[in-house]
């Protein structure tokens, strides 16, 4: 049995890494188009196995974790951020026990809680931070600009914190620690994942801010301890203090640390950059802000002309508000590579478009496995327009109910609810990934992101001016270049 086709390259060692690192889209594409959905590039000396397409995401995402497993791909990156004996740097059958704690305080009751925290850190935000300086004066007419990236990065991390990290760490964030989580945070750069163990400052100042982290992490877990009755908090450390794992034993206060620091990071990036480009669109598309808007007053208008608060219960029936959400997921899934590494010889499925019936492919062990749920998400093949964000793919005529695409209408019956049930790992739609690695946050970011939009178009009307922004494939989520967005305060 033969192996993948090689992509074509010039330097051995450096391999298809230029072409990958700059646009890994447009690289696939052009790979499909002359070798077919499964191929093999070298990216930096690594034997790296594409396998494209909804059946592409099945072999990578539903294969068994003994012969594909994701811990010596993405641990070099993520051991250093996170800390000792979590997520990568543990069993896998550990994660999974990690992702049931967490999973079990991320529920329906404390998001409810959650909303109106959201909401509040939004309304601080555009009432004290310079950029939304116009927002803050009485003139109404008055245009102001503000910078994308900076401004959705600082909401996300200040709401994830406010609710899932508790009252110190969010109280901690204005202060002394900033500098702490910016200094994490330039450690999750493809960088230091390709080459772990520079002796740069920056692999110096990511070190050096994990133990700060994970010691301040672990001096609050004390004093929650000494002092129970004091902290009560529903949030996710406490919930965590609680559980134990299958053998009875409690999570050391260092696991619970990482882990925490784990949800931070795996929530920042990526809820971060789906605002970032939700907003944008939004910004740039007058209609669907209008549609937003009234969407806004009809379920929340009060009699005086102004909009109450709303509840979580009531956001999710905003179906113009969920398209908006799941249609820039579909164009700008943050994570464009889905990686694991084979420990054994795997033979790829003939379904997956092998060059004819009776040659099957091997995959070698040793090799990294990647599927980009991206390429089928953009799929012309599945999707009407497929390049352009059209969040009325996901609504009818009447604003209810989900036309969405030929795939999901034929297939099984999916709750269009909060956060797309996965048909399984066989599915042109996995922004938030599937199988036993799947997201355990997605419930959760729906509620961050849907709340923030909300908080925003009801305060404030947004526009885009001039050429609509790239994608920056540079930085480990798919983000946009940064760019500004003018923005004018409401009558609210
Ligand atoms: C895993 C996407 C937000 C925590 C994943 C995976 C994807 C994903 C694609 C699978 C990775 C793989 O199979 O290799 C997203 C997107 C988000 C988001 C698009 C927001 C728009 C969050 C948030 C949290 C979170 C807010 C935490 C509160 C996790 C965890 C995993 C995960 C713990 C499991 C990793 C594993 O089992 O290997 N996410 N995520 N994510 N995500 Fe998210």
């Amino acid at each position: 049995k033969s192996q993948p086709p090689l992509v074509w390259h010039w330097i051995p060692f450096l391999g298809s890494a230029p072409a990958y690192g700059r646009d890994p889209i447009a690289f696939f594409r052009d790979c499909r188009e002359k070798y077919g959905n499964v191929f093999t590039f070298i990216l930096l000396g690594r034997r790296v196995t594409v396998t494209l397409g909804p059946q592409g995401n099945d072999f990578v995402l539903g294969g068994k974790h003994t012969q594909l497993a994701a811990e010596p791909v993405y641990g070099p990156l993520t051991t250093p951020i996170f800390g000792k004996d979590v997520v990568y740097d543990c069993p896998n059958e550990k994660l999974m026990e990690q992702k049931k704690f967490v999973k079990v305080s991320l529920t329906i009751d404390k998001f409810r809680a959650y909303v109106g925290m959201i909401d509040d850190e939004v309304k601080d935000y555009l009432n004290t931070d310079p950029s939304f300086k116009v927002y803050q004066m009485d003139d109404i007419n008055e245009w102001g600009t503000f910078p994308v990236l900076k401004a959705f990065s600082e909401i996300t991390i200040l709401s994830a914190s406010r609710t899932l990290q508790g009252r110190e760490i969010r109280e901690s964030l204005t202060k002394e620690y900033a500098q702490v989580y910016s200094d994490l945070d330039h450690g999750f750069t493809p960088l230091h994942w390709m080459i772990p163990g520079l002796p740069l400052p920056s692999y110096r100042r990511r070190d050096a801010a994990h133990t700060k982290m994970s010691s301040f992490y672990q001096s609050i877990l004390r004093k929650r301890r000494e002092n129970p009755s004091e902290n009560q908090e529903e949030d996710v450390m406490n919930s965590l203090m609680k559980q134990r794992y299958r053998d009875g034993k409690q999570l050391p206060d260092h696991e619970i640390a990482h882990i925490l620091i784990a949800l931070l990071m795996a929530g920042q990036h990526t809820s971060s950059s789906s605002l970032a480009w939700a907003v944008l669109h939004v910004a740039a598309r007058a209609d669907i802000q209008e549609a937003l808007y009234k969407e806004q007053v009809q379920h929340f208008g009060t009699p005086d002309g102004g909009l109450r608060d709303f509840g979580y219960d009531e956001i999710r029936d905003l179906n113009i508000l969920d398209a908006v959400v799941r249609e820039t997921l579909r164009l700008h899934p943050p994570i464009h590579s889905i990686m694991r590494k084979a420990n054994v010889d795997i033979p790829v499925p003939a379904t997956l478009g092998t060059p004819s019936e009776d040659s099957v492919f091997v995959v070698p062990k040793g090799d990294i496995v990647l599927a980009s749920p991206l390429i089928s998400q953009v799929d012309p093949g599945v999707w009407d327009n497929s390049e352009s964000w059209e969040p009325t793919r996901w609504y009818d005529e009447k604003g209810v109910a989900a036309k969405a695409n030929k795939e999901y209408n034929e297939g099984e019956k999916i709750d269009f609810g909060f956060g797309l049930v996965s048909k399984g790992t066989v599915s042109p739609y996995l922004p938030f990934g599937a199988g036993r690695h799947r997201c355990i946050g997605e419930q959760f970011a729906y509620l961050q992101i849907s709340t923030v939009i909300s908080s925003l178009v009801r305060r404030m009307e947004f526009r885009y001016e001039g050429t609509f922004p790239a994608p920056d494939y540079s930085s480990m989520m798919v983000q946009p270049v940064p760019c500004q967005i003018h923005y004018r305060r409401r009558r609210f």
